[in-house]
């Protein structure tokens, strides 16, 4: 260590660094919405790939996560049951790795009709003791989508629409985004987004979203390795909590909020 290293007690390793992507998503405390849990949908394939991934989301000031596996019926039949084991195993090898990391689990629900009987009984995996984590198809708009909304408010739960920037076609139909919200509706982004990783429409879809205030929270999505590295060069190129600052993004707060329409 040289002299002005000394003097200035290396200080210079800590906080976010200029062209590194350490802790610069520090802010947004936690990541709730990814699929590294083990074994269960289409991330990680297993508690290799989910340490893997967890470390880095350790290097991008992530500390905390409520990982999100795929319930969608007939592709990624997942129930509570199912993703408490996974989220289970998961721990124990953190603790056995003696890895400081909070790992709490809920879900994404796809809209089908599988959902209208899950929130029927009361079978909800639900994201912070309140809110659902709901997604639409990428080839076809869900016609339950408000009225699976208005279900789950009915059962005093706070539902957020996964991703919105990323359904294409509503990209010529920007006012369904404000019906959506109207309707009670939180939005999540994807921090991918921001970029072109799932092309040029969804990146100026996210943009027009953010102009707009309109995201609740932000999400890495991050189901495998090529995620996470395409996530480590756009929280370099872009300044992620700048561009949003002018949308309530609650993730910090996660498990503090209050949810309406609850008494
Ligand atoms: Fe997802």
């Amino acid at each position: 260590m040289g002299f002005w290293s000394n003097l200035f007690g290396g200080s210079e390793k800590k906080g976010p660094q200029r062209g590194s992507h350490h802790n610069r998503l520090a802010w947004i405390g936690w990541d709730m919405h990814n699929h590294i849990l083990p074994g269960i949908d289409d991330g990680s394939q297993s508690i290799d790939q989910s340490m893997e991934l967890i470390r880095g989301l350790q290097e991008l000031g992530i500390h905390r996560s409520v990982s999100t596996p795929h319930v969608m019926a007939g592709v990624h039949d997942n129930t509570p049951e199912s993703i408490a084991g996974a989220h289970s195993c998961l721990m124990t090898a953190l603790k056995s790795q003696g890895i400081d990391f909070r790992l709490d689990f809920s879900a994404e629900y796809m809209i089908d009709d599988q959902l209208d009987h899950w929130i029927e009984n009361d079978n909800l995996c639900l994201l912070a003791e309140k809110y659902v984590l709901i997604e639409m198809s990428y080839l076809s708009e869900s016609k339950g989508l408000f009225s699976i909304i208005k279900s789950i408010q009915d059962k005093g739960y706070q539902p957020i629409l996964a991703h919105p920037e990323r359904y294409n076609y509503y990209h010529n139909n920007f006012k369904i985004f404000e019906d959506i919200k109207n309707a009670g509706c939180m939005l999540q982004l994807n921090l991918l987004s921001i970029s072109k990783y799932y092309g040029e429409n969804v990146k100026t879809a996210a943009l027009t979203l953010i102009r707009s205030g309109m995201y609740d929270f932000v999400g890495t999505d991050m189901h495998h390795a090529r995620h996470l590295e395409a996530l480590k060069q756009v929280v370099v190129k872009y300044d992620v909590q700048d561009l949003l600052k002018d949308n309530p993004i609650r993730n910090i707060s996660l498990y503090s909020d209050k949810v309406r329409n609850i008494a």
